[in-house]
């Protein structure tokens, strides 16, 4: 199976796909549920973020054992859903945001496969840390879909679980951020220490602490996410239709040695 789709906030329905399976698979980190469809000719794993009933917040996410586990079914490229809040004006509540960097503002999470000892050390170049080829694949087919879209921006991971103080907001921003979220870190760096390509849709669904008229409630970002859900899906599958068979890319390249 080469192809998996992590659903954040608002993707929880594996339904897009045919031929519905659960599996369990063991790592070490604990044991994963996930479904198993497919589209098309292909396979296609399917996995939750915060679980079916949206229950784990985004510090508590279990990511190694995630990233682990699509490794272990032979998952090649992650497809990426992620809620986000917008810094930067010109990215507007229902925007696509195909982000190419990130910042790493999380403080208690663990970080990396690499611990030492059995499991080594290892520095995992980070130049690229989503996948260029991916991002243009997705750049293309939202251009043809006629997407509100951006081939780029940067990602400002908070650890969470409280929104953002304006003041960090405005200093996100001076920074260099585009928009912010509380899973991507270290969601991208487990699957880029593990070969996998990865990418990440961003779906703004408000705007930052201070930049927005009211106070931000999960319920707005989530009647937004609803409006852009059916765009969204027919997105993520038309994107896993078009990426090439071949990876053109270094994600493989930069791996570390991870023993599955
Ligand atoms: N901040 C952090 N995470 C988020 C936001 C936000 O404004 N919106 C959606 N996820």
């Amino acid at each position: 199976m080469r192809l998996a789709i992590i659903g954040g906030t608002g993707v929880y329905d594996p339904k897009m796909l045919g031929n519905i399976r659960e599996e369990k698979v063991a790592t070490p980190y604990g044991e994963v549920g996930l479904r198993v469809g497919r589209y098309q000719s292909e396979e296609v794993a399917f996995l939750t973020r915060h679980g079916e009933d949206h229950s784990v917040p985004p510090h508590r996410v279990n990511y190694r054992a995630n990233i682990w586990a699509l490794k272990k079914l032979g998952v090649e490229r992650v497809l990426a859903t992620a809620a986000v809040g917008s810094l930067n004006p010109t990215m507007q509540l229902g925007d696509f945001v195909f982000v190419d960097q990130f910042l790493d503002f999380t403080r208690a999470r663990p970080l990396t496969f690499f611990e030492g000892g059995e499991t080594g050390l290892y520095h995992t170049d980070f130049t690229e840390p989503y996948c260029p080829q991916m991002r243009s694949t997705m750049t293309v087919v939202a251009a043809e879909m006629a997407l509100p879209s951006h081939p780029d921006g940067v990602y400002v991971c908070t650890e969470g679980p409280r929104f953002e103080t304006p003041a960090e907001i405005r200093a996100f921003a001076r920074l260099g951020g585009d928009v912010v979220g509380m899973t991507s870190v270290p969601e991208v760096v487990l699957a880029h220490e593990a070969g996998l390509c990865y990418a990440t849709i961003a779906l703004v669904t408000n705007m930052a602490a201070g930049l927005s008229q009211t106070v931000l409630v999960g319920e707005e970002h989530r009647a937004v996410m609803l409006e852009a859900g059916e765009k969204l899906k027919s997105f993520l599958l038309n994107v896993l239709q078009r990426l090439p068979v071949e990876r053109r890319c270094n994600c493989l390249a930069t791996a570390g040695p991870l023993r599955v």
